[in-house]
This record gives C-alpha cells, sequence and structure tokens, in this order.
C-alpha cells in the first residue's frame, strides 16, 4: 500500500484544515492513503488547534511573534515540514507571507478566497464582493515567491445574485472552498496519469 503524507498548516478558525482531516486523513483513494503527518499553527489561541484535537490530531505551534525574522520563522517551519516526511503542504488558512528560503524547499498549495490573478492579498472577499464583476469565486494554487501569484490548479466560480450580502457571498466562498482544497489534494496526490 502507497501512503503519502501531507503536512497541514492554518491560522485561524481551522474549517479547511477540519475538512482535510474529515475528507483526506487516512482515507485511500486509487490505492494511495493519504495522511496527515502534521499539523502546523503560528497562532496559539487559534481555535482551529481545539477542533484538531477532537479528531485526536495534536497542532505543533510554532509562534511567529517568537521569531526576529521572516526568514528564521521559516527556517523552524521548513525543518518541522521536511522532518514530517510530507510531500506536499496545503497552506489552509495560513496567515503568513512565506520567504524564498521556504518556497525553494517546500512544494505547497495554498487556498486563495477569489478567482485570481484577481484579488490577490488578505482583503480578497470584501474586494470581490465590492467590485462590479459578476462572479465570486475560491482558487487552490501552488505556492511561489510571489504572494498568491503561483500556477493556479483548481478554480470554482459562482454567480453573484443581486440580493447577496457580504456575510452571504462569504458563507458561498467557504462552502466552495471546503470541497474544492479536499478535492485538489487528492487529485494532485492520487491522479493515475
Ligand atoms: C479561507 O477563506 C481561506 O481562503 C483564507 O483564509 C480562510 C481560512 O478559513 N486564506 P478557515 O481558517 O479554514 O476557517
Amino acid at each position: 500500500m502507497v501512503i503519502k503524507k501531507i503536512a497541514v498548516l492554518f491560522s485561524g478558525t481551522g474549517s479547511n484544515m477540519e475538512k482535510i482531516v474529515k475528507e483526506v486523513h487516512k482515507k485511500t483513494f486509487n490505492g494511495t492513503t493519504l495522511e496527515i503527518a502534521v499539523l502546523i499553527c503560528n497562532n496559539p489561541n487559534a481555535k482551529g488547534i481545539e477542533k484538531a484535537k477532537k479528531y485526536g490530531l495534536e497542532t505543533t505551534i510554532i509562534d511567529h511573534t517568537r521569531f526576529e525574522s521572516r526568514e528564521d520563522f521559516d527556517l523552524v517551519l521548513v525543518d518541522t515540514i521536511k522532518q514530517s516526511g510530507a510531500e506536499l503542504t496545503v497552506l489552509a488558512g495560513f496567515m503568513r507571507i512565506l520567504t524564498p528560503y521556504f518556497t525553494k524547499n517546500i512544494k505547497a498549495i495554498n487556498l486563495h478566497p477569489s478567482l485570481l490573478p484577481l484579488f490577490k492579498g488578505a482583503h480578497a472577499i470584501e474586494e470581490s464582493f465590492a467590485s462590479d464583476m459578476k462572479v465570486g469565486g475560491v482558487t487552490v494554487h501552488y505556492v511561489n515567491e510571489e504572494l498568491d501569484g503561483g500556477n493556479i490548479i483548481a478554480q470554482k466560480a459562482f454567480e453573484k445574485t443581486d440580493n447577496m450580502t457580504l456575510e452571504s457571498f462569504e458563507e458561498t466562498i467557504h462552502s466552495i472552498e471546503h470541497t474544492l482544497l479536499p478535492q485538489t489534494i487528492i487529485k494532485i496526490l492520487t491522479q493515475k496519469e
């Protein structure tokens, strides 16, 4: 049996991390079993840490405020991921800008709540809601040295209807994220050529 390991990084609520735990962790697809090798969080107060415990999973906390520079933080982050044996790292609501040291050493994918390359950065949901576009969406992309800039792997759009509020727009985004990210992980690691 083939086992492939992933690292999952989060910073806050951890709803996407929870979906990965439920839909991907210790599940077998096409003869390949996927396993979370390590869960990492940069925020000791993140709600996701308790969520993970419900599934018997401990989170490794690497508190970014304890490091002098982004590079120092990334050094420990990369080391922790390498030691876990993960071949793919998933940024599931991980709210840190990563340095080239990370992007050169780690194969990672990121979840972003807009149709990239539009609305990069931390205010994607508000900006895409406020824009005159008639669709919103979600992107999963490879991580490179440019913020929200790597190759796009998967995207899903939805119609922005006139009666949508920012809240319902955001809810639609999260519900799409919760299926698109697990599906993409499974596809990358288990799809037969
Ligand atoms: C998601 O909307 C993701 O796109 C963004 O941060 C949010 C994380 O939510 N990068 P959660 O912590 O997974 O609930």
